[in-house]
């Protein structure tokens, strides 16, 4: 039997086998959730299968996955989109045509793909970024950063604050008629972990201090020391984004080492002494009681990786690894989470630990949404709580941008 033979039926065997695995009833939209995880899983499997042959290592599959969705830039009737450079980095430009006789408000949206994969480029993005600039009359910038496992932390960082530093300069933000007091900088998921670290560093610099009005973060990625918080417990095997996958992508971005994602995996990656940044992340402290349920805390096991890394203990790959009087400088925060998303409790401790710091926070969670609702709601998936999201966000962005 030839190698596509054998996958074919492979597929349709497991294809058969994960349609029996429940899913949560209050989602919206079921079976549209369903099909998007059985081909999640499917390609989940399929990935682990080609890297155990040797064939390509795991995330490549899900980058190419994600790149067939890639579009080229394209103007409309109302928006001017093109692709250029800013100091080397490439970026979409959504800028509006009609006249204006004020400056405009800015959105500087930074996409999400576990820090592996993902583009401005790809469909749903371009949509939700033509659809801000559109509704709101602001300019989007759409930077693409570096990508693990070729260009490992901070490379991604590094090429979002090139970007966001080139078009906060005074002469930048003129040629393309930005208002600098509107100006916000949004991105989901581990883009959501970006926004977090640059909106940091950011207000940390004074030579660029009030220049950000806004974040925004749809269900963001904000910590990597404790993987065993009731969402990753409740959600562990998806829908979409299980545990596993979730871990095994965005690791890629920390180091070369198939140790890591293993100990990670088991909660046991911190190293030895790092207790201490626990107090930041500690969900039995900072999540609403209604999500505690009856789970029960566990610390984190120290010192079982044989390797030690620093970037463990980094905020900027962790926001919410910085004290309060660090956070109290933060601007005008917006938050989306989903309910049904491993991530979930990052972003609900975010909220928790800006609102204690005095950070004004909106915060909207979505009973009946997965992570990565907004990926999926072009052709053919269409999903509503997608589209609710993103009209949410901009819906926001529109009364306080
Ligand atoms: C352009 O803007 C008008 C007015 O807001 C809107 O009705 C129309 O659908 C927009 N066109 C596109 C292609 O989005
Ligand atoms: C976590 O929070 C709980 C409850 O507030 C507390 O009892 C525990 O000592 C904390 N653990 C750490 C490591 O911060
Ligand atoms: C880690 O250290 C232990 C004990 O020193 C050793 O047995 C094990 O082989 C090491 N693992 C790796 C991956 O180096
Ligand atoms: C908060 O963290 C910053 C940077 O690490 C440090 O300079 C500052 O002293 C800390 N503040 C408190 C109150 O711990």
């Amino acid at each position: 039997m030839g190698n596509k033979t054998w996958l074919f039926g492979l597929s349709c065997i497991l294809l058969a086998y994960y349609t029996y695995i429940p899913i949560p009833e209050n989602l919206e939209e079921p079976w549209k959730v369903r099909f998007i995880d059985i081909l999640t899983k499917i390609a989940t499997l399929t990935a682990t299968l080609f890297e155990n042959t040797g064939l390509m290592k795991f995330e490549d599959l899900f980058f190419i996955l994600m790149r067939i969705q890639n579009i080229e830039p394209f103007s409309d009737e109302n928006l001017t989109v093109i692709d250029i450079d800013f100091s080397k980095i490439p970026v979409r430009l959504y800028l509006p045509k009609r006249k204006s006789e004020i400056q405009r408000p800015a959105v500087i949206y930074i996409h999400g793909g576990a820090f592996a994969t993902g583009s401005f480029k790809m469909l749903p993005y371009d949509f939700v970024n033509r659809m801000t600039a559109s509704r709101l009359d602001a300019v989007v910038v759409a930077p693409d950063y570096r990508l693990a496992p070729q260009d490992l932390f901070p490379a991604a960082l590094e090429d979002c604050i090139v970007v966001v530093k080139f078009f906060l300069q005074d002469k930048v933000l003129e040629k393309y008629g930005v208002d600098p007091a509107h100006i916000c900088i949004a991105g989901d998921s581990s883009g959501g972990a970006l926004v977090g670290s640059v909106t940091q560093l950011l207000q940390d610099d004074p030579e660029y201090r009030n220049k950000i009005k806004a974040q925004a973060m749809i269900y963001p990625k904000l910590q990597a020391v404790d993987t065993w918080m009731p969402s990753y417990r409740e959600y562990e095997n998806g829908p979409f984004l299980s545990r596993k996958l979730g871990i095994k992508l965005s690791t890629r971005y920390l180091a070369e080492d198939e140790e890591l994602p293993e100990a990670i995996l088991r909660n046991e990656h911190m190293p030895e002494g790092s207790r201490d940044v626990f107090k930041f992340v500690n969900w039995s402290r900072f999540l609403p009681e209604k999500y505690k349920k009856n789970h029960v805390y566990r610390e984190p096991v120290l010192g079982k990786l044989n390797a030690s890394y620093p970037v463990l203990l980094d905020s900027r790959v962790s926001p919410l690894l910085v004290n309060d009087s660090q956070l109290q400088k933060l601007p005008l925060t917006y938050v989306i989470t989903c309910e049904h998303d491993i991530l979930r409790d990052d972003g609900l401790i975010y909220v928790t630990r800006l609102r204690n710091a005095g950070v004004p926070v909106t915060h909207e969670h979505i009973e009946d949404a997965i992570h990565g609702a907004i990926s999926f709601v072009t052709a053919p998936m269409y999903l509503h709580s997608g589209l609710r999201i993103i009209d949410k966000y901009i819906s926001w962005l529109q009364e306080n941008l």
